[in-house]
């Protein structure tokens, strides 16, 4: 049978793949340490189980609006403002089974076939997949370690060209940690805000920051109507399983991304949207101290890591990753990535699943018991000095 052209386009998420193989080896009987999945191992709180318990109970079944149940539109807008510090109003909202519809269909709804759109490298796999989707062209913007994988107007400005038609930011970012400053945010908006270009901001780690208080770009004058603030449950609530995200737009751009929820899936599902309200206005007391305990093992995993010899780990932000630079081991990264899962038991991604600059580099995630962790650490360090002592 032939498929459409248009598959060879469409990319992956390689974490679902090693997650796979890992659970493989599992049942041939090996014991694996699970640090490749982005998901935190905590249960989503109590009240929010409860609102979506109450809500199937009180027979809230049925379809929705396709943007969104009004009630919870109105309570992303009121958290949104006063979280972000910015005037939003409901018709901005549009409210997806998790954050990734709004990265793909604002793709889809602002990005024509030989549009560019500059993308980090190393970065989220799926902003590559979904620009290539649509028929444009993504431009990398290199993330350095030496920068501490940050990167300012400076380095956005010479990839601009008429054809530029988004630029995606992702702070705190996936896979270094990495968190643009306030300033680098002033600088990247006064270079955009005079031009026809959407920012595309994936804010799903902004309450997962060890130093600070998380700002986005829509705050910055003219940014907010070419700005999807892109945001979610899965990790602030522990709510990967859910399916629960939203975006923030223009009203015209919202209306766009909820014709394409329309044509695909009709509505984000209505009970699990009535939790939204309870997660967003409720105490915020489990989400702090899920960040605390996120923040011990960023310790522990970041002092470990730079105890192998070999291996360089600079001390992420945001976000519950860590990319060591594992240079030093003398191997291709997909290959380091293989023998820690076969030899080891360790399951991590190679840098290169977030792009060709992620070549020399790995993916820890750190959403895993500090035990785990340790041992984790335990089985890399007994790995690398085996190889590294081979390679000599
Ligand atoms: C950078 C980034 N954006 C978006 C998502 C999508 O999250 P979800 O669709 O679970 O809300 C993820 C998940 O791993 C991510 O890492």
């Amino acid at each position: 049978m032939r498929y459409a052209d248009r598959m060879s386009q469409l990319g992956t998420e390689t974490a679902f793949e090693v997650l796979a193989k890992a659970r493989a080896l599992e049942a041939k009987g090996k014991t694996i340490v699970h640090l490749e999945i982005g998901e935190p191992d905590f249960d989503t709180p109590a009240t929010i189980r409860q609102a979506a318990i109450r809500a199937i109970e009180e027979g809230f079944t049925h379809y929705g609006p396709s943007a969104g149940l009004p009630e919870v539109r109105e309570a992303i807008a009121s958290y949104i403002a006063k979280d972000r510090g910015m005037t939003v109003t409901p018709d901005q909202v549009v409210v997806t089974p998790g954050g990734k519809p709004v990265l793909t269909f604002s793709v889809l709804a602002c990005v024509n076939p030989g549009d560019e759109v500059i993308v980090p490298n190393p970065g989220f796999p799926i902003y590559e997949s979904a620009v290539r989707f649509a028929g444009g062209t993504p431009v990398s913007l290199l993330l350095r370690e030496d920068r501490q994988f940050r990167f300012g107007a400076a380095d956005i400005e010479p990839l601009l060209t008429p054809r530029t038609r988004m630029v995606v930011l992702n702070s705190p970012h996936n896979p270094t940690g990495s968190v643009l400053s306030p300033h680098d945010l002033d600088e990247i908006a006064a270079l955009l805000r005079d031009r026809e270009i959407f920012v595309l901001s994936d804010e799903i780690y902004s309450k997962i920051l060890y130093e600070g208080a998380h700002e986005t770009i829509a705050t910055r004058p003219g940014m907010a109507e070419r700005t999807v603030l892109l945001d979610g449950f899965s990790k602030t609530y522990a709510m990967t399983g859910w399916r629960l995200g939203y975006g923030v737009m223009n009203p015209t751009l919202a209306k766009h991304v909820a014709r394409l929820a329309t044509n695909v899936y009709s509505c984000a599902t209505s009970f699990v949207q009535r939790a939204a309200p309870a997660a967003l206005h409720g105490s915020q007391d489990e989400v702090r101290s899920m960040v605390a305990e996120f923040r011990r093992r960023r310790e522990a995993i970041v002092e470990g890591l730079n105890a192998i010899p070999g291996v360089r780990c600079a001390k992420p932000a945001g976000a519950f990753y860590v990319f060591p630079n594992v240079t030093a081991l003398g191997m291709k990264s997909a290959e380091l990535e293989r023998l820690l899962l076969e030899e080891a038991g360790v399951a991590a991604l190679s840098g290169t699943a977030f792009g060709s600059n992620g070549e020399g580099y790995v993916r820890f995630s750190y959403a895993n018991s500090i035990e785990n962790i340790r041992e984790g650490l335990r089985r890399f360090e007994a790995f690398a000095q085996g190889h590294v002592k081979a390679a000599r």
